[in-house]
């Protein structure tokens, strides 16, 4: 018998993606550390929009058009950029009504492989809550997309899914038959006492503690700073609660 209510999935890579069918999905994109908190950031301190693209080119191109322009690579800012993507740097800028072109390893690729979708919504554990709350009244089905590193499973990203998917199964009447998000959601529950020290091993927290950032990755797995709901229209990101 067909369940009321609407599913939710998660996908664990930008690879795996070609799978899913999300035309007519909202799909929340997370790479919590740090490109989708980052952009959280920038629009809680009032960011106008935010360009997601894929190489630093595409970025720096739009500083002829006076935008701040913004990359990471391997976790370092590029130089020549005005801004990294650490979530600190979007706090200290007078962002107010400004245009962002960001460009990160793996974050903004997934955003652009997630934008034939119904929606596609930012997520991070910065504005979780919010955005859980939205979804539970849009009447749609949700695709949880982790952006990974590189194409590969990483935990932070599958940490937000599964508390995505233990809000909306939970509370929200969503149901899933989705094994990957099953797994996540089970993973969550194991980890959410402490997600910083569950995180202790994890690839990308070794990558950022060698560039001496343990202090954004407390921040990042910190929830609900926020109640912007960063979504994609056309090529721009915009908040749907400004
Ligand atoms: C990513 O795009 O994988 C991350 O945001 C990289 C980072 O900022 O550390």
């Amino acid at each position: 018998m067909q369940k009321a209510g609407n599913t939710i999935e998660v996908c664990f890579s930008p690879a795996l993606f070609g799978l899913f069918d999300s035309k007519d999905c909202i799909v929340v994109v997370a790479d919590v550390l740090r490109a989708t908190s980052s952009i959280c950031v920038a629009f809680e301190h009032g960011a106008g929009r935010i360009v997601p693209v894929e190489t630093t080119e595409e970025s720096m191109a739009y500083r002829n058009k006076g935008f701040i322009v913004a990359a990471e690579r391997k976790g370092e800012m590029v130089p020549g950029f005005d801004l990294g993507n650490s979530p600190f740097s979007f706090m200290s800028r007078d962002l107010k009504g400004k245009t962002i072109a960001l460009t990160t390893t793996n974050g903004t690729r997934a955003i652009r492989a997630a934008a034939g979708s119904y929606k596609v919504a930012i997520g991070s554990f910065l504005n979780i809550s919010a955005l859980c709350r939205w979804m539970a009244g849009e009447g749609k089905n949700v695709i949880c997309l982790c952006a990974g590193w590189k194409n590969k499973f990483n935990l932070e990203d599958t940490l937000f899914a599964g508390a995505v998917v233990s809000y909306l199964t939970g509370k929200a009447g969503f149901y899933t038959e989705c094994d990957s998000a099953l797994a996540a959601s089970h993973l969550y529950e194991k980890a959410k006492p402490d997600l910083y020290n569950f995180l202790e091993n994890s690839s990308h927290r070794k990558r950022l503690q060698r560039l001496h950032i343990e202090k954004d990755i407390a921040y990042c797995l910190t929830p609900d700073q926020t109640s912007v709901i960063p979504v994609l229209e056309g090529d721009f990101l915009v908040n749907l609660n400004s």
